[in-house]
């Protein structure tokens, strides 16, 4: 796809993506129609690469947030409550047949919207696919237990859906992470409502489109955009809720959780990290360098599962510092299209924060090295240079708080009990990296690190449709992707008959 679609790409404007679009972005789908907002109003879709306005997109609030969970429950108590695992695999796998037929124009939606290089939205339309082909595959096969009681009894577990289930959606990977709820959530039973991240809410609509031509019925998917403070805390404090699931920051997060503490539902939460990528002086370092830099760079660092901070043990501190600070001053940012590094940051706002904290690192630590913004790439689009600070403290803020940007914090250590120290001493956990020969050592890290996901002599930022995700700490519980997800998005009955 390369040439053609950077050619569209590079003159990127309202029309571009309108021309890609197959469907009418100011609508919002609540129980199987197309409809405008309940106010009438609409959003700007911003290109965060030119600064540009490409179209609009509906401001759902809390009247179409009623709507959609009121469908949403009529079609889990009805038709769609009584369709066998094995049609839902079908309809999941139909859904991920369209997904890749359609995958380029996916790729360009989020190029332009987010800014991601085409090259990771094409990655992300494709594990999107993936998302729907994992769960279509597990739907029939999540089963109950029987359990051993008394003489005269038989006892057995049945797993359920929640009902309706409510997903809020951030704008770092649209596409994955609309996949990994919306898949997992429908191929347990449930129906739902989602609502995506004003910034980056087309993809979600696009694929909410492809649902409806793969013959999802009436109500299963409900997706309504709009501001998180309206849509957003409308879906999550809606007593029609059965269970809520939420990626985004800890300070939504909290707020989430606590809508779902009136409400008494099961909430699932993931809300990023300071992940620590860990290097002994007995690693093979020539195969660690690249995913050194590679797993922050990776959409520009807006990824929750981010290695920023980087400990390096002693004797290897000063060549990795060296090595890494010779790739910095080659990374370039520049507009999606152009195959750069990295691509802009989501928005001004995130622009600003990053910036901040790069201006804040300057002012009190030492610069390794920094990359570069591509001469012509658009003074209004979000670019920040990567930036990569050495000798940080462990308790600097730099060290201690998401920044979400590509910023990473070089840390030396001098022995497996200061690494552990450090890499646990945030209040994050999501997920770690540990480079090292030593086997022992190896299964002494994965048990200490207190997280969610370890990599051992590999880092896995933002990938893994199988493999169970999420933190613990102020990264969130409840696991997401993988099988682990089907017992989040279901509950369990135990049923007891004496029989004598
Ligand atoms: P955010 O947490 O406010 O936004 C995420 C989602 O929550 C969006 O869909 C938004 O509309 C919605 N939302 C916002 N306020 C809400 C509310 N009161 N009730 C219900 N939903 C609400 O994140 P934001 O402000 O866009 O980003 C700030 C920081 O959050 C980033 O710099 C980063 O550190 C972190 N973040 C982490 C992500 C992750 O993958 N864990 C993803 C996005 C942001
Ligand atoms: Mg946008």
């Amino acid at each position: 796809m390369a040439s053609d679609s950077t050619a569209t790409l590079d003159k990127a404007s309202s029309t571009e993506l309108q021309s890609i679009l197959w469907f009418d972005p100011t609508r919002i789908l609540i129980d199987g129609q197309w409809r405008a907002a309940a106010s009438g109003q609409v959003l700007p879709v911003e290109n965060p690469s030119t600064g540009g306005i490409m179209g609009q997109i509906a401001r759902g609030g809390a009247a179409d947030i009623d709507a959609a969970v009121a469908a949403a429950r009529r079609a889990f108590e009805g038709p769609w409550g009584r369709t066998t695992a094995t049609e839902r695999g079908r309809i999941l796998m139909k859904m991920a047949e369209l997904v890749l037929q359609r995958a380029e124009a996916l790729a360009m939606i989020e190029a332009l919207d987010v800014g991601k290089p085409l090259h990771q939205s094409l990655n992300d339309a494709k594990a999107l696919a993936r998302y729907l082909e994992f769960y279509a595959g597990a739907a029939d096969k999540l089963m109950g237990t029987t359990i051993p009681y008394q003489h005269g009894f038989t006892v057995y577990t049945l797993r359920e859906p929640h009902g309706v289930a409510g997903i809020i959606i951030p704008w770092n990977y649209p596409m994955q992470i609309a996949g990994r709820g919306v898949a997992a959530a429908l191929a347990a039973g449930n129906s739902c409502v989602v609502k995506p991240a004003e910034d980056a809410s087309v993809s979600t609509l696009a694929f909410a489109a492809i649902a409806m031509e793969a013959g999802l019925p009436a109500g299963v998917l409900n997706v309504v955009t709009g501001l998180g403070t309206e849509a957003g805390a409308a879906l999550s404090e809606h007593p029609g809720l059965n269970h809520l699931s939420f990626t985004g920051s800890v300070a939504t997060g909290q707020r989430i959780q606590a809508a779902a503490g009136r409400n008494v539902i099961p909430v699932t939460l993931e809300l990023g990290g300071k992940s620590p990528h860990i290097v002994f002086d007995d690693c093979d370092l020539d195969q660690a360098m690249p995913t050194l830099v590679g797993a922050c760079m990776q959409n520009a660092g807006q990824t929750c599962s981010a290695a920023t901070r980087v400990l390096v043990q002693r004797g290897l501190y000063d060549e990795v510092k060296r090595r890494m600070a010779d790739m910095y001053r080659g990374l370039v940012a520049g507009p999606a299209a152009d195959g750069c590094d990295l691509g802009p940051l989501i928005s001004a706002r995130q622009k600003n924060r990053v910036s901040h904290y790069i201006e804040l690192g300057k002012a009190e630590l030492s610069v390794a090295a920094e990359g570069s913004i591509r001469a012509d790439a658009s003074a209004d689009g979000h670019f920040v240079r990567a930036t990569l600070f050495s000798e940080v403290p462990p308790d600097h803020r730099l060290a201690q708080e998401e920044i979400f940007g590509p910023v990473q914090v070089l840390i030396p250590f001098e022995d497996e009990a200061e690494a552990l120290r450090i890499a646990n001493g945030t209040v994050y956990g999501l997920i770690a990296g540990v480079w090292t020969r030593d086997g022992g050592r190896q299964m002494r890290m994965a048990r200490q690190l207190n997280v969610g996901q370890v990599y051992l002599n590999n880092y896995g930022a933002g990938g893994g449709v199988e493999l169970p995700f999420g933190g613990v700490g102020h990264s969130g519980h409840g696991r997401e992707k993988g099988f682990e997800a089907l017992n989040g998005f279901t509950r369990i009955k135990t049923v007891t008959a004496r029989h004598g």
